[in-house]
């Protein structure tokens, strides 16, 4: 019996994200059982950037439900994750969470490579914004293994399984996650797959998920884009993971070496201005 993991990005009961989740899992055809996790619910605080989880070994310091939410991802077979678009960009729980990832190298590999499908939805046609990306850089830093993401529109509370091509962008995730394979997609980036490009000069783009610069041509109608190396590749490939977990430590190890260097420089700035702080809150 396989595991599967709904990841819910909204607050909203029974909302869009919700449904979708429950209905690709309803129509998945292997032997499954679905757990779910509404990342909204559970208390994830800021990264503090103190690097401290790179040489604990056991992960964050921070007293919170990330270890929990961690936990749910390592038991599971295979994801579903599912976001709604909130002033066009994916909901801000993707994000707090990514940003706490540099502690996910303590977990070693028990993370990474889960088959996964995404799923953002947008209340309005063509005003998703950057949630396409945000859900591919979410899978993409867990190192799941994107069978597809996919960008459906969709406004009031189950309104998403109303549309008929909804339904079948549905059966098609569905059907990636029980194992058939999914179309070559075409027009994306050839090392990660991402689908968004930021112009450059000329016909120059970078890709905006893997972070690859290359030439932008039209072939037969088609984009196609040819990425040049670069020298730190990150998030693509254990590897890479590993590589970039080097690097942290590396920089920690010059940041050390360099300590009164750099106090010299941040020092000078210590009494500039004055900070508002959040004032009490009355009890209510
Ligand atoms: C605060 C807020 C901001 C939103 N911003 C956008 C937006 O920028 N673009 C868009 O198309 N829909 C936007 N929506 C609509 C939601 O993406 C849409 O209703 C979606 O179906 C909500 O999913 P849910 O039911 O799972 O919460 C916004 C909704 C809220 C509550």
């Amino acid at each position: 019996m396989k595991k599967i993991l709904g990841i819910v990005a909204s607050n909203r009961r029974l909302g869009n994200c919700e449904i979708l989740v429950k209905e690709i899992a309803r129509r998945v055809s292997i032997p499954h059982e679905l757990r779910l996790l509404r990342l909204p619910d559970f208390d994830l605080r800021y990264c503090t950037g103190c690097y401290r989880c790179l040489s604990s070994g056991s992960g964050c310091i921070l007293d919170d439900d990330l270890a929990q939410v961690l936990e749910a991802v390592v038991g599971a077979d295979a994801l579903i994750l599912a976001a709604p678009t909130y002033f066009l960009g994916a909901h801000s729980s993707l994000k707090i969470f990514l940003d706490r990832a540099i502690s996910f190298y303590c977990m070693g590999d028990r993370l990474w490579g889960k088959p996964a499908v995404g799923v953002g939805v947008a209340g309005m046609e063509g005003k998703e914004g950057s949630t396409h990306l945000d859900i591919e850089r979410f899978l993409a830093v867990i190192l799941a293994e994107n069978l597809q993401t996919r960008i459906l529109y969709g406004a009031l509370p189950g309104e998403v399984l109303l549309k008929e091509e909804n339904r079948n962008a549905v059966a098609e995730m569905a059907a990636a996650i029980s194992g058939d394979p999914s179309k070559k997609r075409e027009g994306c980036c050839p090392i990660c797959a991402g689908e968004t490009f930021r112009f450059l000069e000329g016909s120059k783009a970078r890709c905006m998920l893997c972070s690859h610069a290359g030439e932008v041509s039209l072939k037969n109608g088609r984009f196609t884009f040819s990425p040049e190396p670069i020298a730190h590749p990150i998030l693509f490939g254990k590897q890479n993971a590993l590589d970039h977990r080097d690097w942290l430590e590396g920089m920690k190890k010059l940041f050390r070496q360099k300590a009164k260097e750099l106090r010299q420089v941040t020092a000078g700035y210590e009494d500039d201005g004055e900070w508002i702080m959040p004032e009490p809150r009355r009890p209510v």
